[in-house]
């Protein structure tokens, strides 16, 4: 991955874009650099640039199940690595039709996890095996497996969009040893999907959708394509 730094969108008042600030007890980081340091830390997470900006705040709760949807994800966000949660690698699978939410609940999450300080990763799950073949393909500065490994490690993955990707027998593999190496090592994972369990058996494999529902608490939801609402 290369390194590219995010820069404030413009110069800072107080440290005049110095980054620092000269106090008595010598340089001190400035404000800004902090938002830039967050803004590279959800950078490194791959979290898109359409989802900076969204929250659990932001997401809008006029029914009662979404308002469910915020409370559980809440908890889940206390109880993260809690020294009682009796299940640490325990994640999410958040099903729904298109539009539905999915993804901003998903990165939502995964902000608030990175901002308490751990590592987290976003991956389209499509996108994600069309990488790893390219890295598979083509020399560069990281390899499939440093790509994988790091996706593996990751205190909190989020695997957005599974059912998405074209299936075949390598894919298959390695989601298997993807999801399988997080339980394993109790690390949460956070997937999201618009097929049903039954079309997502037949899909990636009843042996794969066995251990997400072992991993992963599921929750539903509603119907209501949110990207339309604009048209109304
Ligand atoms: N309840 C909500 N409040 C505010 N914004 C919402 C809400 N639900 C969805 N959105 C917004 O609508 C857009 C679509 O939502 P999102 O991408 O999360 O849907 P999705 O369930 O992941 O859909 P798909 O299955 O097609 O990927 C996003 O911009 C998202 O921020
Ligand atoms: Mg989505
Ligand atoms: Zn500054």
């Amino acid at each position: 991955m290369s390194k590219r730094t995010v820069k404030p969108p413009d110069v800072c008042a107080k440290c005049e874009g110095q980054g620092y600030i000269l106090t008595e007890r010598g340089a001190l980081p400035c404000e800004c650099m902090r938002e830039t340091e967050r803004l590279e830390a959800l950078r490194r997470a791959r979290v898109p640039r359409k989802f900076l900006a969204k929250s659990l705040d932001s997401f809008v709760t006029k029914e009662i199940r979404k308002k469910q949807i915020v409370a559980f994800a809440r908890n889940f966000l206390k109880t993260f690595r809690g020294g009682s949660h009796d299940q640490p690698g325990k994640g999410l699978l958040l099903i729904g039709k298109e539009g539905t939410g999915k993804t901003h609940v998903a990165i939502a999450i995964l902000k608030e996890i990175i901002q308490k300080g751990y590592t987290g990763l976003y991956w389209n799950v499509p996108e994600l095996f069309l990488e790893l073949r390219r890295l598979m393909n083509e020399a560069s500065e990281m390899s499939e497996a440093d790509l994988f490994d790091h996706a593996r490690a990751t205190d909190l993955l989020v695997l957005d969009d599974l059912g998405a990707e074209r299936t075949s027998e390598y894919v298959i593999d390695r989601l298997y040893v993807l999801i399988n190496g997080r339980y394993e090592n109790d690390l949460a994972t956070i997937i999201t999907t618009n097929r049903t369990l039954e079309e997502l058996r037949a899909q990636v494999s009843p042996r794969i959708v066995s251990r997400i529902c072992e991993m992963c608490v599921p929750v539903d939801f509603p119907e209501g394509d949110f990207r339309m609402q604009n048209l109304k």
